[in-house]
């Protein structure tokens, strides 16, 4: 078997569905899958991966009635709140990404907390995507460069994919080699749309609140397995 997956990317969707398929209100799927992404993260660790980019609440998501919002927000800001301690135990590093500032306070000052005590860890890396979409990422980044253009420091010709590439979030991570989702759509949805220009790309029908260790540890073998035999193809003579 080839090496695990450094860096792998989980679109976590299905959490409404789960609950209405119960008879339960939306805001139940979402407390429960919030329960399964501490299971996944452990046994992502016990795998050998370096980093888990989990997508939690993207910038669309912003369009959902305010009370699921506000669920959702809330939930965020308890799990980090109860975790917090675990993440150090573990030498987890805990980074968020996206549009911070969009965040309601509380929730901010958390992730800020939780960001300075775990930043020297040495351990998984866990970017937690909130308020996260991909193109305001990148045009973001694009913004940052014109403006150097504009005032003289970079010449357009010296912009390159690595310059583009320092601007994003991830900076400085292997990138996802593997990407995740749940739910039975086969999308991307805005999901580091830069860093995933390389990652495979697995789709699971099951519902998030549903997603095992077991059929993600299956998934990541079958990566294994993928970059074993990639790897002998290319040992091979013409
Ligand atoms: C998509 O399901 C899921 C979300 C918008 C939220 C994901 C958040 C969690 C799993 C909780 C994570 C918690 C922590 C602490 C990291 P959906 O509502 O879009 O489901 P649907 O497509 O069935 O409607």
């Amino acid at each position: 078997m080839g090496p695990p997956p450094r860096h792998i990317a989980i679109i976590m969707d299905g959490n409404g569905r789960w609950a209405q398929q119960r008879g339960k209100p939306r805001a139940y799927g979402h407390k429960v899958g919030a329960e399964r992404v501490k299971g996944i993260i452990e046994r992502a660790e016990q795998l050998g991966v370096e980093i888990v980019t989990l997508y939690a609440f993207s910038e669309e998501n912003f369009e959902r009635p305010s009370t699921e919002i506000a669920v959702l927000m809330e939930l965020f800001t308890l799990h980090l709140m109860r975790e917090r301690d675990d993440l150090m135990r573990r030498n987890v590093r805990f980074r968020s990404i996206g549009a911070r500032h969009t965040l309601p306070r509380r929730l901010r000052k958390v992730i800020e907390q939780i960001e300075t005590e775990t930043g020297g860890n040495s351990g998984l890396t866990i970017n937690l995507a909130l308020a996260y979409g991909g193109r305001s990422e990148i045009l973001e980044a694009t913004r940052k460069l014109c403006h150097d253009v504009a005032r003289g420091a970079l010449a357009p010709d010296g912009i390159d994919a690595a310059l583009l590439g320092a601007g994003m979030y991830t900076h400085g991570m292997p990138e996802p080699d593997l990407m995740i989702r749940t739910s039975g759509e086969r999308r991307i949805s805005n999901f580091l749309l830069w860093q995933a220009a390389e990652a495979e790309l697995e789709f699971t029908p099951t519902l998030w609140p549903d997603y095992s260790q077991g059929e993600f540890e299956a998934t990541v073998k079958r990566f294994q397995e993928r970059s074993k035999e990639r790897s002998d193809a290319r040992a091979r003579p013409l």
